[in-house]
């Protein structure tokens, strides 16, 4: 959740998102409640990887909304509507399932092929790093260290992982 919450390790582990969905520099992520909300401009859309007129209108901006504690939706230019719903099995492992939609629920290759390019360009770079991360924190020499938090709120700006790790203490301190 915490990778999926901040953009700092886009530019850097996600091309094909960065270069061909997203604009990096315009990427703002602001909390709302227990939301976290993603809005940014996309890149040039003649460019994008698929026909942004296949999903349920043409907006023609990014969004996304996660929703403490573990799920969220995410819009693709064209309202392109998929999914993301975690769950813990313990400490180390998770389990992520990822919705499609489409419009009328009928067959939609272009979307398909979406669903394809994203498991096998930034869903598969983040497994990388997340397992990664997770190696590195059951290491010995591992302490957390601060966070960097941008005023503006820019692409660089970890200010979601502390929004986050805010609600997980209230969590822990609840239950
Ligand atoms: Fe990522």
């Amino acid at each position: 959740m915490e990778n999926y919450s901040e953009c700092y390790h886009c530019s850097l582990n996600h091309p094909t998102f960065s270069n061909g969905v997203v604009k990096p520099e315009t990427y703002d992520i602001q909390p709302q409640g227990k939301c976290l909300r993603h809005t940014t401009e996309c890149q040039n859309l003649a460019d994008m990887t698929y026909d942004i007129r296949s999903g349920f209108d043409h907006h023609d901006q990014y969004s996304s909304w996660f929703l403490w504690p573990m799920f969220s939706f995410q819009v693709y230019p064209g309202n392109i509507l998929n999914t993301y719903h975690w769950r813990a099995l313990d400490a180390d492992h998770v389990i992520v399932w990822r919705g499609w939609y489409s419009a009328g629920g009928r067959e939609n290759e272009v979307v398909r092929k979406l669903a394809v390019q994203d498991r096998e360009t930034t869903v598969e770079e983040d497994i990388h790093l997340v397992e990664s991360v997770q190696r590195g924190l059951n290491s010995r020499g591992y302490r957390p260290g601060p966070l960097v938090i941008d005023p503006n709120c820019g692409v660089n700006s970890e200010h979601p992982i502390m929004h986050l790790q805010r609600w997980m203490r209230d969590a822990i301190e609840m239950a």
